[in-house]
């Protein structure tokens, strides 16, 4: 299956990618997580992409498209993947489209995952990540790990993201509002959109993203 997860900051995209990818066999291909991994490695694509992330702004498309792509591009996305985080604007979402049309193939469904921005605030102040690999994620209330500051897959330190400081969580949001919510009617004009509800237990939304998925 060829998916999209969308939603605002703090949603829950990754904690879901993670899961859903697991039960359905095909790669997580978040572009936060490639993004951070870059940081980390301190590569050129790094350096460029970790100014714009520290703002809240959306690093470039010339550059996001192209690691998007390279990352479509891999054996283990050929039968599949879920894109978290990617496309992010209109732009985006027009690359995709041409990408997937490139290739003969087509999206399977967009899963929007709609959360109250209260709760979205809770999730990201109380948001812990791996320094080993940031798609590794817990939070200190709903999601801890069984040794506080230690992450449970890879025993790696827990660290609370750059840019999950309040200033910078609400320009993030403002950017989704602009720029990534006019995706989901792009996507509703190709009848793909399948709201989630993304309240409760982490479990919950699996189960709720898994029953439409097999509708999709
Ligand atoms: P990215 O890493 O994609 O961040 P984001 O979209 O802002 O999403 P988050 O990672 O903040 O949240 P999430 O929805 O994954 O939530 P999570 O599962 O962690 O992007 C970061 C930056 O990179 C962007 O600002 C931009 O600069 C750049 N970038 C990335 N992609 C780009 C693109 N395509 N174009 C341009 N720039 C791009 O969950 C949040 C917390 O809640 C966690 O602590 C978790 O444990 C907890 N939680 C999850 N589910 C539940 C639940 N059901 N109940 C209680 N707690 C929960
Ligand atoms: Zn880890």
């Amino acid at each position: 299956m060829r998916i999209v997860l969308v939603g605002p900051p703090g949603a829950g995209k990754g904690t879901q990618a993670a899961y859903l990818a697991k039960n359905l066999s095909i790669p997580h291909i978040s572009t936060g997580d490639l993004f951070r991994a870059n940081i980390s490695q301190g590569t050129d694509l790094g350096k460029e992409a970790k100014s714009y992330m520290d703002a809240g702004n959306l690093v470039p498309d010339s550059v996001t498209i192209a690691m998007a792509e390279d990352r479509m591009d891999q054996p283990d996305a050929e039968g599949g993947f879920l894109l978290d985080g990617f496309p992010r604007n209109i732009g985006q979402a027009e690359a995709l489209d041409a990408y997937l049309k490139g290739k003969g193939v087509k999206l399977d469904a967009v899963l929007d995952l709609e959360v109250p921005e209260d709760e979205v605030v809770k999730r990201i102040a109380g948001r812990r990540i791996c320094r080993n690999d940031s798609s590794h994620v817990f939070h200190v209330d709903y999601h801890q790990p069984k040794t506080e500051g230690v992450c449970d897959l890879c025993g790696g330190d827990l660290y609370q993201r750059e840019d999950d400081r309040e200033d910078t969580v609400r320009k993030r949001l403002e950017v989704y509002h602009t720029e990534t919510e006019p995706i989901i009617d792009h996507y509703k004009a190709q009848d793909l959109v399948v709201t989630i509800p993304a309240l409760g237990k982490v479990d919950e939304v699996t189960q709720r993203a898994m029953a439409a998925l097999d509708k999709a």
